[in-house]
């Protein structure tokens, strides 16, 4: 593996996921053709609001699940994330991270593209109604972003972190989720140079990424 990312050993319950989504799967492609470089257009914008405020209500049921939160509690325990500063979650959706958030950082907003999946969200957290490609916050407004299963902006990211901040990426299903890119991918996708930490937990994986 490549210096700037370091493998931790699995959590003890790390588990391989069943298959679900492989390469050609279209979010699959989506996500990384955005990560690279393609232009996200307002078609784009149009299209995933609608599938995901499609999908809102069965999502709040079916997405608050211990296997899905088990990556994301794990990055918290043992990431080296800054808890106690100014957290954002970009792709909140219904509000699995926010439930596991809400106890552990000192200060959360949520944001989504989509109004339904933010409706049917948990009041615990500030939700803001916003594209992730260009979000209403100030140049370096947070400690730590995090993303569960969504598309990765990284001008913007870059933009909204602090110099010594963080970002959490979290793929629930690891190389089967629908919007899916490796830890390493995620590094190089990001402007300048970065490093980060890995580790298997539950059916996924979790990356921290800092500026090197
Ligand atoms: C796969 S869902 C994951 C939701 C949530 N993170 C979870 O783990 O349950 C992806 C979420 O990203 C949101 N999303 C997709 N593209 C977005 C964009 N350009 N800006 C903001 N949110 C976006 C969708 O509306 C959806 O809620």
């Amino acid at each position: 593996m490549d210096a700037r990312l370091t493998q931790l050993p699995d959590h003890p319950d790390a588990t391989e996921p069943e298959p679900f989504a492989g390469p050609d799967n279209p979010m699959r492609m989506m996500t990384r053709a955005k990560a690279f470089g393609e232009a996200w257009e307002p078609s784009d914008s149009s299209r995933v609001q609608e599938i995901f405020d499609g999908m809102a209500a069965s999502w709040s049921e079916s997405h608050v699940d211990p296997v899905k939160a088990a990556p994301v509690e794990d990055a918290l325990d043992r990431g080296g994330l800054p808890l106690d500063g100014h957290w954002l979650e970009v792709g909140s959706g219904t509000g699995a991270g926010a439930r596991i958030l809400e106890h552990r950082v000192a200060s959360l907003v949520c944001s989504d593209l989509a109004a339904e999946m933010l409706r049917h969200a948990p009041d615990i957290a500030p939700r803001v109604r916003a594209d992730a490609s260009q979000l209403p916050f100030p140049d370096r407004s947070f400690n730590a972003i995090l993303l569960i299963n969504m598309l990765l902006f990284p001008a913007e990211i870059d933009r909204l972190l602090r110099p010594a901040g963080a970002i959490l990426w979290v793929n629930t299903l690891g190389d089967q989720t629908p919007i899916h890119l490796p830890p390493f991918d995620v590094l190089e996708a990001l402007p300048g140079a970065w490093t980060g930490q890995t580790a298997l937990a539950g059916t996924g994986f979790w990356l921290t990424a800092r500026r090197a």
